[in-house]
């Protein structure tokens, strides 16, 4: 893993001669945000050596690299998803090349389904912890120590800097935001009533198919988070309930875009 990771940073160095210290890693309906950044350039997963390649036909995932304001950012417009059938390491090798390009903070956003009753669809969620419930775990094997140690401490996997600092943007922009816990499952299905229930029950907020794996991995290297999240279907509330499609997550996502665009903007320049 270790080569693997530093040969795709090698190409990349070579190729841009660029030092990203923000990663952003953009959810289902908020691949928008790509059109923020000042453009410097642009890799196709496919040209990558070692990165995984997209399953999804006529869906080519790229690495952005550019600037808001004045900072260097590094973008995955496109991510892999463990129900996609990628392994965890695959999933979160991105992640692992962000660090060694010169990541130091990453942004990862992503769509969600709410238990929170406090919650509505088309909310604006800050992630200030998550439960894991994901099948496998993404350190799970050997250790190397290059990377971080055995046994991360996960007291704070959600940086408190990050999240006071977009309260402050979102107050300071009348963007209403929520905070809560992400529960993270494998997906691909929905939840049945039940399982929405039960994420209730653990003590999430929301529950979602991603996120969880990117931010155990970033916090194994000590990069500093900040998670994201839009309520697209409400999964505890009588009303509206098991007709969650797909469609209505990424419209319901894409109706939330521009404020989740604005903070993560504003984040970057302003912290
Ligand atoms: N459950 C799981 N993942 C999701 C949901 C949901 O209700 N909405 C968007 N992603």
């Amino acid at each position: 893993m270790w080569n693997k990771v530093q040969e795709t940073v090698k190409y990349i160095q070579e190729t841009t001669k660029f030092t990203p210290r923000y990663g952003v890693i953009l959810g289902s309906g908020l691949g928008g945000f790509a059109d923020d950044i000042e453009i410097l350039h642009s890799i196709p997963y496919s040209d990558l050596p070692n990165f995984p390649t997209s399953t999804v036909e006529g869906h080519e995932g790229r690495l952005i690299f550019g600037k808001i304001g004045q900072n260097n950012v590094v973008a995955m417009q496109g991510r892999f998803h463990y129900y996609e059938g990628y392994t965890m390491q695959e999933v979160t090798f991105p992640v692992r090349v962000m660090k060694y390009l010169g990541v130091e903070k990453l942004i990862v956003s992503n769509a969600s389904g709410g238990v929170n009753p406090f919650y509505k669809v088309g909310d604006v969620v800050l992630i200030y912890d998550h439960i894991n419930m994901m099948p496998e775990h993404p350190l799970r094997g050997h250790n190397d120590e290059r990377f971080g140690p055995r046994f991360v401490n996960m007291s704070e996997p959600y940086s408190r800097n990050m999240i006071s600092k977009a309260k402050e943007i979102a107050v300071s922009l009348s963007i209403d935001v929520k905070d809560g816990i992400y529960l993270g499952l494998q997906g691909p299905t929905f939840e049945t009533l039940s399982e929405y229930r039960m994420v209730k029950i653990l003590g999430a907020d929301c529950v979602g198919m991603s996120t969880v794996p990117e931010v155990i991995v970033a916090r194994h290297m000590n990069i500093e988070c900040f998670g994201i999240s839009v309520i697209t279907d409400m999964g505890d509330t009588q009303e509206g309930v098991g007709n969650v499609s797909h469609d209505e997550v990424l419209q319901a996502a894409k109706a939330a875009e521009p404020k989740v665009r604005t903070l993560i903007k504003e984040l970057i320049v302003k912290y």
